[in-house]
């Protein structure tokens, strides 16, 4: 299959390209190389007769036509977006113009190609999306986001990917695009931008600076493995049924102190210090808007496509903590671009 990714020099479209590119796709990665890209991410790949590089952004519908033209692709995984829940308070226009303007657009240029071609079945427009625009979850664990969760989104990031997501909708219903949505919770792993809560910890702890956590600590998220991610997406665009959503969690809630704690438990094995690291954690003001609790409900992958999270959240940590520890060459760089590092998102 030949896929336009586009965000492939992020997070997650990183894995997803080098996993697609393993698995003998063609790869076309689209990215705008925004202070959260890192081509390096994708350098194991880059020398791939499957690899192509389009540098371009989803708000420039004429060069998204001009790739659809170039490389026909048969499917397009959409990653690309502003993806930082504290620059949003800080900076929405950014995410606007990004999640939705970029995401109408690049589903036009879409719709355009795909007509063009008289309208194949078997073309997919994957839209991949967070369980964010669900909000927030009470405390009760029986209670998780399921796809049938009404929309309930409650900062600009969950706001901008919901907006997406229901153009996403509208143009399979209105137009008969074929998409496919995921909607995942936090992901970890190696190549993480430093910016987001996991590396943010490794780092800071190594720098033996305090470990700020919002609020009280109590903050829930369900984390899931990155290439656990990736090979969700994967099964879905290859499997997943035509204008249907999953959602895809890792079935691991844990609140944000201890997760923290768990950060500190595996860097006191691997990296000792004099002291153990939980000695610097601090609780510092909250993020406005702070949504409690987020916990996926991931029944329907599992049931309809045979997919579960492979990857322990504690043997996960493990991994992500060797991989930071061996890669300072890879983060060291990005402190400090954009004000990765500071306090961000206090809104006014
Ligand atoms: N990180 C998570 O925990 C998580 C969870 C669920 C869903 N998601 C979604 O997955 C996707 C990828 O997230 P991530 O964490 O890898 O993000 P990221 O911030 O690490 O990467 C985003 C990538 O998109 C590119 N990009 C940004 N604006 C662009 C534009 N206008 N045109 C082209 N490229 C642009 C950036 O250069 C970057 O390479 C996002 O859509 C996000 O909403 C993320």
């Amino acid at each position: 299959m030949k896929i336009l990714v586009t965000g492939g020099a992020g997070f997650i479209g990183s894995a997803v390209v080098r996993m697609a590119v393993a698995r003998g796709h063609a790869v076309i990665n689209l990215d705008a190389l925004t202070y959260a890209a890192c081509l390096y991410n994708v350098a194991s790949v880059a020398a791939s007769p499957l690899y192509a590089f389009e540098h371009a952004d989803i708000r420039d519908r004429a060069a998204l036509e001009r790739i659809f033209d170039a490389h026909q692709p048969d499917a397009v995984m959409h990653l690309a977006a502003e993806s930082h829940v504290d620059r949003s308070i800080d900076g929405p226009a950014d995410f606007i113009g990004t999640n939705i303007n970029g995401t109408f657009n690049l589903l036009e240029a879409a719709r355009k190609y795909w007509s063009g071609k008289g309208r194949p079945e078997h073309f997919r427009f994957h839209h991949i999306s967070t369980d964010e625009v669900y909000g927030s979850l009470p405390a009760d664990p029986a209670v998780k986001f399921t796809e049938d969760t009404r929309y309930d989104p409650r900062s600009p990031y969950s706001a901008s990917k919901a907006a997406a997501d229901h153009l996403v909708r509208a143009w399979h219903e209105t137009y008969g695009l074929p998409v496919v949505l995921t909607n995942c919770s936090n992901n970890y792993g190696p190549y993480h931008f430093p910016e987001k809560l996991i590396p943010l910890m490794i780092i800071k702890a190594l720098a033996g600076e305090t470990l700020p956590i919002y609020g009280d600590g109590s903050n829930v998220r369900d984390w899931l493995y990155v290439e656990d991610h990736a090979e969700a997406l994967l099964t879905v665009l290859q499997h997943g049924a035509t204008g249907r959503s999953y959602n895809i969690g890792g079935n691991s809630e844990r609140t944000n102190l201890e997760l923290v704690q768990a950060l500190c438990a595996v860097l006191d094995d691997l990296r000792p210090s004099t002291q153990p690291y939980a000695g610097l954690i601090r609780f510092v003001e909250d993020r406005p808007g702070h949504d409690k609790r987020y916990a996926i409900d991931a029944s329907r992958i599992g049931d309809e496509l045979g997919w579960s999270p492979s990857v322990p959240l504690e043997e996960g940590l493990r991994l992500t903590v060797k991989w930071y520890l061996a890669n300072e060459a890879w983060w060291r760089p990005l402190i400090g671009r954009k004000g990765t590092g500071s306090r961000l998102g206090r809104g006014a």
